[in-house]
């Protein structure tokens, strides 16, 4: 799919967005990863994801094996290739660990198949029905940036704890969630040039309008730059943002991730918590590491976001940034990557009214990563 980036661009509007495409909500988010096992025991030892469902060799899958977690609304599948060769070892051989699908909960996954693949998407796979005694889910899948993909999932004639050929799975240990509830937004780094391509193919194919954008100005320290526009649904459930890096004077940010994950893919995905405070003590506490930002961040925050309802003594402590909008405030606070490359990491944020994604904190946040890039050799 291409575009001519010199033709001016209508502005969209979220009352745009057309609902040939109902989303009920993500349904779930795959990762392909080395070693399953590992990863889950991570997530659910560092992040607090319960376990809930498995498939592998004792279900009577014998190339791939997947764990599933879940959080309150957030569900997680950790898959690994157990075979020489195949799709799976491509995606980790080229990008690492990282998100390959980002499955949508749909009415008719049938449905959500042809509108998009009518409106240009390419397809993934095309619906198929998955049964066992537990009922049936359709599934279907399209192509988005880089080898990402999403999965259409159609589960209202299923009773199971996941999905046909999964069995429940309760290991012993564990432990207590952190107060994580649903994704609030995922982003996307696409590649130089790209982005407004990609808004266009969520605004056509999937019929969602622009939030809002952000250009260099915006987003740009002495260093380092990004564009991003932000693309949502008609229900405003599901946001992707979208980046691309800009010119700098040195490596955007954006360009390290391409470099790393070798093409676009998820930047990061973005966790709401009720109580950032509370959650962010206990993922320090278990050793997830947080960028932070100086500590003269904090001397006029209160100037700068007015008067909010948290004690500022902590938000320092534990590097927690603010900011505001017309609607109210967000806390928000971002992991340094989660995997040996430079890329996917994640976003703790608690909204407080505000609707947007903390454009006042992208310099102190942006040159906190460039302290890491430097420090990689990679700025
Ligand atoms: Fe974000």
């Amino acid at each position: 799919m291409t575009m001519d980036q010199t033709t001016p661009q209508p502005e969209i509007t979220v009352a745009d967005a057309k609902d040939f495409l109902p989303l009920l909500g993500t349904d779930h988010v795959e990762l392909i990863v080395g070693n399953a096992k590992q990863s889950a025991y991570y997530y659910m030892h560092a992040w607090g994801f319960q376990p809930l469902a498995y498939r592998g060799l004792e279900t009577g899958s014998s190339d791939s094996v997947s764990y599933v977690l879940q959080q309150d609304k957030i569900t997680l599948v950790l898959t690994t290739p157990m075979v020489a060769d195949g799709p799976l070892n491509d995606h980790l051989n080229r990008h690492g660990d990282g998100v390959k699908a980002v499955a949508l909960w749909v009415d008719d996954a049938t449905q959500s198949w042809k509108e998009t693949t009518s409106r240009g998407a390419v397809s993934a796979f095309q619906p198929e029905t998955r049964e066992d005694a537990n009922g049936k889910v359709v599934l279907s899948g399209i192509e988005t940036y880089g080898d990402t993909i999403h999965v259409f999932v159609e589960r209202k004639a299923y009773g199971g704890v996941f999905l046909p050929g999964y069995q429940a799975w309760a290991p012993s240990g564990g432990a207590e969630a952190v107060g994580l509830k649903y994704i609030d937004h995922m982003v996307g780094n696409v590649g130089w040039g790209e982005m407004n391509t990609w808004c266009e193919f969520y605004a056509k194919v999937m019929g969602f309008a622009q939030l809002v954008s952000f250009d260099d100005k915006d987003i740009s320290t002495e260093y380092t730059a990004l564009m991003s526009k932000v693309m949502s649904n008609g229900n405003g459930r599901i946001k992707f943002p979208i980046n691309e890096p800009a010119e700098g004077r040195k490596k955007s940010q954006i360009e390290e991730y391409i470099d790393f994950y070798q093409g676009a893919g998820v930047q990061h995905i973005a966790v709401a918590t009720d109580d950032i405070i509370t959650t962010v003590t206990e993922l320090q506490r278990r050793g997830i590491e947080f960028l932070q930002v100086p500590k003269s961040y904090y001397d006029d925050l209160l100037d700068r976001v007015g008067a909010i309802d948290e004690d500022l003594e902590p938000l320092r402590k534990l590097g927690i940034l603010v900011d505001r909008d017309d609607e109210g405030y967000l806390l928000q606070i971002f992991t340094r990557p989660v995997v040996d490359r430079p890329t996917m990491f994640f976003e703790i944020i608690q909204r407080k009214g505000a609707q947007s994604f903390g454009k006042g904190n992208f310099k102190a946040l942006f040159e906190a990563i460039e302290r890491e890039q430097a420090l990689r050799g990679t700025l």
